[in-house]
């Protein structure tokens, strides 16, 4: 969980008058001294799976009873920051806050806000979590928005999507209906289809899934394949096995995709099960189709292929017999009208599901209801200040190059010897091919022994060696024979 107060030391805004107990089968609600420090969300990393099962069963409670819980956040407001368009999010969190009491800012139209007379998001993030509301929902287009909002923000900040990156309260809906149409999420064999690239649902489930310890079988749109940097994360945190599926008996849905199976279990356990043809991929529990996320698109990406398709015909295949059918909405044509018949259809029960979810999401992070259950969030990781020199992210899509003056360059540690670290807000690992040390002004070859002496925050990199010595740098010893 996000807990960097970031530039401003926000802490907590007042939250006065008593609070009194919620009706029904009621949630314990917790008063404004016990209400533990900010937290955000940010990435579906920032949730402990124990936490996650705790929101579950909280939000089973509102689900039972929408309209018996609305004493949960009396005088609390949640402001909707859409710098993109949306329907099932915006209107789920502003129709879940409501219901719990509380009242909404909407701005749905970031076009018509100061931002189009240049405010940067780091001041409109100031500005509103100062005094205007009590938990921000954020939805950009860059990646990375919602970790820098959460450094400038002392109210809660809910990462409603950022760009490709991730969407983690659609995940929670998504793992949500998982935990109530199949009881469990552990183990389950998952489809995820169509557009696997671009599209910020299927990453950051994809990263819960693994951490449940549940299977993967991509079927991709062609050319749209889960990018490699996903591909590295989970790998190297989840310790997931990227291998060839055999997918026959996924029938119409696969038969133009190169499906990809990614399992959280060791290789040597695969070994047992596969042949030449790849992992057969028999009955699965859950078909998660997503639409083209053209809005993202260079142009290219769909001109020589028709997009995938699940039509009646498709959903008689073998391995999908017992399959429900997801889909985070808004589809367009990748899901055929006649399937909306097909009892395994869940898509419109999903997207109903966001509200009560949403509630717990709220009456949690807004301090009202404890979780029965903490756990540790997954991997949280300190950052660091790049000193001085460009900014090394990559990545054209990354806050840090739009939000120039408030994103300063930051990035966290992967490794520490050889020395891997990446971007702090957009997470993609930085490429370098000298590091440099700010105090002593000396760089070095990447894999260099004596990185590992430098302090974190005194780490610069540079492009190559030219760069640096233009920085008024000079070679390590070991630099300066070649
Ligand atoms: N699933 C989803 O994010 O939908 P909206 O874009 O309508 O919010």
């Amino acid at each position: 969980m996000t807990q960097d107060t970031g530039p401003d030391d926000g802490g907590d805004p007042e939250r006065g008058g008593e609070v009194r107990p919620v009706t029904g089968d009621a949630p314990q609600v917790l008063s404004g001294a016990e209400a533990p420090a900010v937290r955000h969300l940010v990435s579906i990393d920032d949730v402990s799976i124990e936490e996650m099962h705790a929101l579950f069963r909280l939000a089973d409670r509102f689900a039972s009873d929408p309209r018996a819980f609305a004493d949960t956040c009396p005088g609390f407001i949640s402001a909707s920051l859409f710098y993109e368009p949306s329907t099932r999010t915006r209107l789920s969190f502003e129709s879940a806050m409501l219901r719990l009491g509380g009242g909404v800012l909407t701005a749905a139209e970031m076009t018509s806000s100061s931002v189009v007379k240049g405010e940067s998001l780091a001041d409109t993030i100031r500005v509103v979590g100062g005094g205007y509301a009590d938990a921000i929902v954020l939805r950009h287009p860059s990646e990375g928005a919602a970790r820098l909002a959460a450094r400038y923000s002392p109210v809660p900040v809910i990462n409603a999507g950022d760009g490709s990156l991730e969407h983690p309260t659609q995940t929670l809906c998504d793992l949500y209906n998982l935990h109530v149409e199949r009881g469990k999420i552990e183990g389950l064999d998952v489809v995820l289809a169509g557009d696997l690239k671009y599209s910020r649902t299927v990453h950051s489930f994809a990263y819960a899934l693994a951490r449940f310890g549940a299977n993967i079988v991509c079927v991709p749109q062609a050319g749209l394949e889960l990018p490699d940097y996903v591909v590295e994360r989970l790998h190297e945190e989840f310790q997931v096995e990227p291998m060839r599926a055999d997918a026959r008996r996924l029938g119409n849905l696969a038969s133009n995709s190169d499906a990809v199976y990614l399992t959280p279990q060791k290789p040597h356990q695969l070994s047992l099960f596969t042949d030449a043809r790849g992992w057969e991929v028999q009955s699965v529990d859950a078909v998660y189709m997503t639409r083209p996320q053209t809005e993202r698109h260079s142009g290219s990406e769909l001109t020589d292929t028709t997009y995938l398709r699940l039509e009646k015909r498709a959903m008689a295949a073998e391995s999908l017999r017992d399959a429900v059918v997801m889909h985070p909405l808004p589809r367009r044509d990748e899901i055929s009208d006649e399937v909306d018949a097909d009892p395994r259809s869940i898509y419109f029960k999903q997207a109903a599901r966001g509200v009560p979810i949403r509630m717990a999401i709220l009456s949690w992070l807004l301090g009202r209801v404890p979780l029965e259950s903490a756990g540790e969030p997954h991997g949280q990781q300190a950052s660091y200040g790049v000193p001085m020199g460009p900014n090394p992210c990559p990545n054209p899509s990354c806050i840090s190059r739009t939000e120039t003056r408030h994103a300063e360059p930051r990035f966290t540690i992967l490794e520490r010897e050889p020395l891997r670290v990446a971007c702090a807000y957009c997470t993609r690992e930085l490429s370098h091919a000298v590091i440099g040390c700010s105090r002593s002004r000396i760089f070095h070859a990447p894999e260099a022994g004596t990185i590992r002496l430098i302090l974190p925050e005194h780490l610069v990199f540079f492009e190559d060696e030219e760069a640096a010595l233009g920085a008024g740098f000079r070679p390590a010893a070991s630099l300066a024979g070649h």
